[in-house]
This record gives C-alpha cells, sequence and structure tokens, in this order.
C-alpha cells in the first residue's frame, strides 16, 4: 500500500453520499454525482466551469449477430482543462470503449448508445452520426493508440502525414516548418520526416502518432495504452514525453491503461472501470492512499505485486463479468471479499470515500458505513 500502512478498502468514515446518476430503466433521468461535476478546485482536482469532455452514465452496446454484448453499463467520467486523467481497470472492462465512444470511432450499426450522455466543451454529441464526428476529431479531440502501425499509412513517408493533420487544422501554417517543429516536440530528429513507419522503432512510431495528433492542436489528447507495446524503457520515455507535452502546450490528457503504476505516476485524478462500470474516482493521490472500492484495492495488491502467506503474488480471484447478460447488482459481486446483501441485486449508489469531495467510490459497503450520516438515494 502506498504511503505505509494498509487501510484496506472501504474504510470510510465521513461525508455525505452524492446522489447516484441514473441507472437505466431504474430512476429515470437524474444528474450526474455532484462530485464528480465541475465545481470549486479541491485535492488536486483542476476543473472548469465547463470540462472538455463530460461522460454521464453511458450505456453502450455491441449488437453482435448471436450475441449482444453490454460493454458500458453506467461510466461517468469528465476532464478538465490542463488535467491528466486516467482511466484502469483490467481487459474488457470499457475503458477503450467509452474512449473511442468520445471521439465517434466505434463501429457504426454495431456499437448502440442505450442510455446517458457524452459532451464536448459542454455541446451534447451523443447522438452524432458518422459526418459529424470527423469535425472534432484532431480538434478539439485527438486520439493515439496501442498500435501506431495500424494508424499510419505504411507507403506514405511520415512527415506527408504529419502536414496532412497540419493542412486540416492549420491552414496558415508552413507546414515544411511545422512539420520539423513537432518532430522536435516529440524529440525525433528532422530527418524522420523523410521515413516510412516500417523503417522505425516502435518508440519512434509512437512519436510520429503523437506529432499527427499534435499536429491538430487538439485541446484533450486520449492516449489509450500508448506504452503497453513498448520495452520497459521506451514506456517511461513515452510516459515523460506526454507529461513535457502537457506542461508545454497545456492541453488535457486522458490516458488510458491496465498498468496502474503509469497511470499513479502521470495523472492528477483517477478512474477505475470494471465491468463497464465506474465504480471509483478521485485525486490520484487519495485514490492510491485510501482506495474506497475494493477492486481498486485488488489492483492496487496486484499492481504492487504483493506476495501472499505461500508466496504467490496477488492477483483478484475469480473471472470478469459476462457482458451478454446485464446484471442489475454490483457487477464486482461473487468476486468482492467484503460482499454484503444488496451487491448481488441492485448497483450501489456512490458514497465518498476519503477528504477530497471528489473521491468517490461506487460500493454498497461505503454505503453502510455512512448509514446515518446521510439518506442514500439509490
Ligand atoms: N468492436 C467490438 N465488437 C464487439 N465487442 C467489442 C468490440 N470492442 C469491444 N468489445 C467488447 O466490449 C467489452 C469492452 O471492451 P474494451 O475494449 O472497451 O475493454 P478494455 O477495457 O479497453 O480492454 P483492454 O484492456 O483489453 O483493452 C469487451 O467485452 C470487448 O470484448
Ligand atoms: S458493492 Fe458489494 S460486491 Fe460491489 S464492491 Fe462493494 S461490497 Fe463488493
Ligand atoms: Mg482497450
Amino acid at each position: 500500500m502506498v504511503d505505509g500502512g494498509d487501510p484496506g478498502p472501504g474504510d470510510l468514515r465521513h461525508g455525505p453520499v452524492p446522489e447516484h446518476p441514473r441507472r437505466r430503466g431504474q430512476h429515470g433521468a437524474q444528474p450526474a454525482p455532484a462530485a464528480d461535476r465541475p465545481g470549486p478546485a479541491e485535492g488536486g482536482d483542476t476543473v472548469t466551469a465547463t470540462p472538455l469532455l463530460e461522460v454521464e452514465d453511458l450505456h453502450l452496446s455491441y449488437e453482435l449477430r448471436d450475441r449482444t454484448v453490454h460493454a458500458l453499463q453506467g461510466a461517468t467520467l469528465h476532464v478538465g482543462r490542463s488535467e491528466i486523467v486516467g482511466i484502469v481497470g483490467e481487459s474488457g472492462s470499457g475503458k477503450s470503449t467509452v474512449a473511442r465512444a468520445a471521439l465517434g470511432l466505434l463501429p457504426w450499426g454495431v456499437a448502440h448508445i442505450t442510455g446517458g450522455a457524452i459532451r464536448v466543451e459542454g455541446a451534447d454529441v451523443t447522438r452524432f452520426g458518422p459526418r459529424q464526428w470527423p469535425k472534432l476529431r484532431g480538434h478539439p479531440l485527438a486520439m493515439v493508440f496501442q498500435d501506431p502501425l495500424s494508424f499510419l499509412n505504411p507507403v506514405v513517408r511520415v512527415g506527408r502525414q504529419i502536414a496532412e493533420g497540419v493542412a486540416k487544422h492549420d491552414p496558415g501554417a508552413d507546414r515544411t516548418r511545422r512539420v520539423a517543429e513537432l518532430l522536435d516536440l516529440v524529440r525525433l530528429p528532422a530527418e524522420v520526416a523523410q521515413s516510412f513507419p516500417h523503417e522505425l522503432s516502435g518508440g519512434m512510431r509512437q512519436r510520429v502518432l503523437l506529432a499527427i495528433a499534435l499536429g491538430c492542436r487538439p485541446k484533450l489528447l486520449v492516449a489509450d495504452e500508448p506504452t503497453t507495446a513498448l520495452d520497459v524503457t521506451t514506456q517511461a520515455d513515452i510516459i515523460a514525453l506526454l507529461r513535457d507535452i502537457r506542461d508545454t502546450l497545456d492541453l488535457s490528457i486522458l490516458l488510458i491503461s491496465h498498468d496502474l503504476a503509469v497511470v499513479a505516476t502521470m495523472c492528477d485524478r483517477i478512474y477505475t472501470m470494471y465491468g463497464g462500470h465506474t465504480v471509483e474516482t478521485g485525486p490520484t493521490a487519495d485514490v492510491l492512499r485510501r482506495p474506497g472500492h475494493p477492486y481498486t484495492y485488488g489492483l492496487m495488491q496486484s499492481a504492487r505485486a504483493v506476495r501472499d502467506e505461500h508466496g504467490r503474488y496477488a492477483t483478484i480471484p475469480g473471472q470478469p463479468p459476462n457482458l451478454a447478460v446485464e446484471f442489475p447488482g454490483c457487477p464486482f459481486s461473487g468476486r468482492c471479499p467484503v460482499e454484503v446483501e444488496p451487491c448481488g441485486t441492485r448497483f450501489p449508489p456512490s458514497a465518498r470515500v476519503s477528504g477530497a469531495e471528489t473521491h468517490l467510490a461506487w460500493c454498497w459497503r461505503l454505503v453502510e458505513q455512512h448509514a446515518g450520516d446521510v439518506a442514500v438515494t439509490a
């Protein structure tokens, strides 16, 4: 546990219990939880009047030929200006789906938003169609992916690929000079402009992808597992680069990773996702010091490679939930070591975890510990 002592999950003693965002089909329209919406800055949570990106209780399904995958069943997050915000969660928890939904990068005809909202700079983009989404891509939102090769055109020199974004989003700029500036920004030599993607290493390709994204002058850069395919040293370089870029350009970053250590070193705030739900959020230091959700706690134990009494490394026992079934209870139910009575039948409301008003977890155990403090609206 960070900070020496091990408080364990759900050590909750204080604070009001904010209202939970609406659960589809259960409670009708209600606002997002007060503490996950913009308000006065507290506990390192940099917030502004209008966040760049707001995802509110988003429900999204992939309709496949033989089954429906309920990939998002209540995803909630916001990113303010100049923030670095992380999403963590194991494979299949919905991290990429929520990010791709925010950029309209989901397969048309297969992915369906069935509830909730996505707002970009306050504008509701939830029902955007294929012609409207491209207007948001690059500027104000840009994305870099785990596998740059799948994005880069193999037969076009890197400099030209960077220049294409510049031409679209910065038409008055001197393209040659701007390409050189962008390569310098991502710490690549100017000669790289003449290379084809296959002539570059994985780390260099990821930097090229970043240069393309930054050439569009985004306000928010979404980075989906940008370092997962790289060796440890290159990972550290890319993370340091992302942080420097945020400081230099004053943009916001939404960083997606299954690696809590990466997110912990980089992000101002964290969201934990599990089974298509946001299950915890808060300033990074608060979440690491006192995780409120048993799943976040389990992730931390795994990340710190804690060994049990038999010398085995800690993993979270059990399997992730089956997303082909819409489950009315907490998705961690059946796998959770501290399950209580309503867990299997009703999704919990959010409850405040630690000192920061913005540190919330969606867990019945927290709600129980708050009992008597304030009425809970589930
Ligand atoms: N295009 C798609 N078609 C059908 N199902 C999909 C599609 N994309 C994702 N899914 C399913 O949606 C669920 C969430 O997937 P998603 O990729 O968002 O998870 P993730 O948290 O990003 O996982 P990972 O860490 O492995 O990248 C998973 O069950 C996945 O199989
Ligand atoms: S709601 Fe229940 S099952 Fe879910 S994490 Fe909390 S205690 Fe565990
Ligand atoms: Mg993913």
